[in-house]
């Protein structure tokens, strides 16, 4: 039934899944100090969302990491803020406004970037937005706010700079997703399609750049709650989650900075995150429904007056 080929093509298989799986549980233990690490300060970055939280402290990040950075944010002044930040330190920083809903738009910056700052090494797509509405509540012109900002828009980047990354074989692209992208939340129908979607978008990218035997890395990011304008938006809308923990923006940032260094696909922070993958694999539906209600977040929509 089966020739020797495929028998030994199983066996190559099954110990390269067993090398991976061993692999991955050292990275895990072992310090990121001690880990290889490649170098990133001959790229340029663009970082979209630049101006505020994540995006601020991920560009300042990487800009201290000797990157040139590129910074996109509709919010002209708090983009042009991020970038006064990293001339301070004798960084380069450019900034362009745009609206990440715009396709058009995007196509038309990412030309203009191309031509004016040069190739990009490393995108990070972190502009996003958050409703904070039951479905029948939220306005269907909201609704689709979100998808193109949190989502259609790390399509039309990819679209835009990855082919000057597989010219040249190097590159690594990020998606912003969220713990909402792993497990869905009451009061945030919206967001949770648009996380949901960019995992299975940066995880199909990954099988693709596999496929074609690309150097090109990914790394899909979820983190819980980070103190930013969102999060005070949040917790301004949902009562329940006023002492929930908060990570700073500069740990995330570093933490997404080491992942990008050390090649890490996935990153979810805190570290109990992971869990949500688990625990959803293995309990039964109800059993994880009663398990995410209990343990508050969940309920966004209940919580709002
Ligand atoms: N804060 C959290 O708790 C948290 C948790 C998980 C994931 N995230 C994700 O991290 C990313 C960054 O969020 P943050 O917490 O730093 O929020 P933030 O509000 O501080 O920053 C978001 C940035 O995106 C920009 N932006 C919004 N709409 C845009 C548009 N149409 N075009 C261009 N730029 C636009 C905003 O101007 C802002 O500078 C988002 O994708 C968010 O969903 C945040």
């Amino acid at each position: 039934m089966f020739n020797l080929e495929t028998i030994l093509e199983m066996i190559k298989t099954m110990v390269m899944v067993f090398y991976f799986i061993v692999s991955s549980m050292v990275k895990a233990v072992l310090p990121v100090s001690w880990q290889y690490k490649k170098d990133i300060s001959k790229d340029t970055a663009l970082v979209t969302g630049a101006g505020s939280g994540i995006g601020r402290a991920l560009a300042i990040s990487l800009a201290k990491h000797g990157c040139k950075v590129v910074l996109w944010d509709i919010n002209e002044e708090g983009n042009e803020a991020t970038a006064s930040e990293i001339k301070r330190f004798g960084g380069h920083a450019h900034t362009y406004t745009i609206d990440m809903s715009k396709r058009e738009d995007i196509y038309k910056v990412a030309d203009q970037v191309l031509s004016e700052v040069g190739v990009i090494g490393v995108l990070i797509n972190c502009a996003g937005i958050v409703n904070i509405k039951s479905i029948l509540q939220c306005p269907d012109a909201h609704i689709e706010k979100c998808m193109q900002v949190n989502t259609m828009a790390h399509f039309w980047t990819t679209k835009a700079f990855l082919p000057a990354m597989i010219e040249r074989d190097h590159g690594h692209i990020v998606s912003m997703a969220s713990s909402a992208g792993l497990a869905g939340m009451a009061g945030l129908t919206d967001y949770c399609a648009s996380k949901f979607a960019v995992v299975g978008l940066l995880e199909a990218l990954t099988m693709e750049l596999i496929a074609e035997k690309r150097s090109i890395r990914t790394t899909t990011v979820c983190p819980m709650a980070v103190d930013t304008p969102m999060m005070n938006q949040f917790k301004s809308l949902v009562e329940t989650s006023e002492d929930m923990p908060t990570m700073k923006p500069d740990y995330v940032a570093q933490r997404i900075v080491d992942a990008i260094r050390t090649n890490q696909e996935l990153l979810c922070l805190p570290r109990s995150c992971y869990s949500l993958i688990v625990l959803k694999a293995l309990l039964p539906t109800r059993a994880m429904q009663m398990l995410l209600t209990t343990t508050g977040g969940v309920n966004a929509m209940t919580d709002k007056d």
